[in-house]
């Protein structure tokens, strides 16, 4: 083996989580509101490597959903650069975002998001739906998901047969089914009891730690901000790192 060899298998030992998922550059996102413009976020620099688990904190109306819509790719920012593992999302088309974000992207929400007339598996199917898995395949790891949030035995409940906390391990189910990159949550313990909170934070932690994804979540709660590796708050569209 040359040298030039063995200086590249040391480049590849560097682990994935030490690379960056995202970077934003002079990003800012505009509304039009009343005849008048709303700036809800003005993000100078912001930098997320992979693997990393931030909370998001700050003030209603701070920007904190708008940039979640943002690093989601849900929504194309008003100017600026958002790259996602390198690649700018802004030179990429509707349907090529619609690919990362039914493949790599995963979110949950505070009201978890439920279909009412589809029971726990099918509900974790729709997940897969898009991402052109076969019905029996995606019955299979619609199953093996609920199981990995504990929730093996109730995969024919509908959500009105379930907690609130058992309704959002589905909707993490849902989430991490397709095996993402990144995990984006809105308050996703925000109707939760404290214990049920617990609970899914629990499972949150662990999923972060086993799938080594990068778990980005809003939160009012410090106890679940306390959590994460970083913090960071928004107020009137800016991003600061919180101690
Ligand atoms: N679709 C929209 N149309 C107009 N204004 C919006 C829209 N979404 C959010 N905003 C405004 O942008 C700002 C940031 O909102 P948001 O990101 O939802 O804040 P947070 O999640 O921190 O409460 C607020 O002033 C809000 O009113
Ligand atoms: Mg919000």
């Amino acid at each position: 083996m040359s040298l030039n060899q063995n200086s590249t298998v040391a480049t590849n030992s560097i682990p994935e989580r030490e690379s960056v998922m995202y970077q934003l550059t002079s990003v800012t996102k505009n509304y039009a509101h009343k005849g008048k413009t709303v700036r809800a976020l003005d993000v100078a620099e912001l930098s997320i490597p992979a693997g990393q688990m931030v909370a998001i904190q700050g003030p209603t109306g701070g920007g904190k959903s708008t940039l979640l819509q943002m690093l989601g790719a849900l929504d194309r920012p008003t100017s600026g650069s958002i790259t996602f593992g390198g690649k700018d999302l802004a030179t990429l088309r509707s349907a090529q975002l619609g690919t990362i974000r039914a493949e790599k992207i995963g979110f949950i929400f505070q009201n978890f998001n439920l279909i009412p007339t589809l029971n726990a598996a099918q509900n974790v199917e729709t997940a897969l739906a898009v991402n052109g898995v076969d019905k029996a395949g995606r019955k299979e790891r619609a199953l093996e998901a609920l199981a990995a949030v504990g929730l093996a035995d109730r995969a024919d409940h509908l959500p009105s047969e379930l907690s609130g906390g058992q309704q959002q391990r589905v909707a993490i189910a849902r989430a991490l089914v397709k095996n993402p990159q990144v995990l984006l949550a809105d308050e996703p313990t925000g109707n939760l009891d404290e214990a049920m909170r617990d609970e899914v934070m629990e499972l949150l932690e662990r999923q972060w730690r086993e799938k080594n994804l990068t778990l980005i979540m809003v939160t009012h709660d410090s106890a679940v901000a306390r959590r994460a590796q970083r913090r960071l708050r928004i107020a009137h569209g800016k991003v600061t790192e919180a101690k």
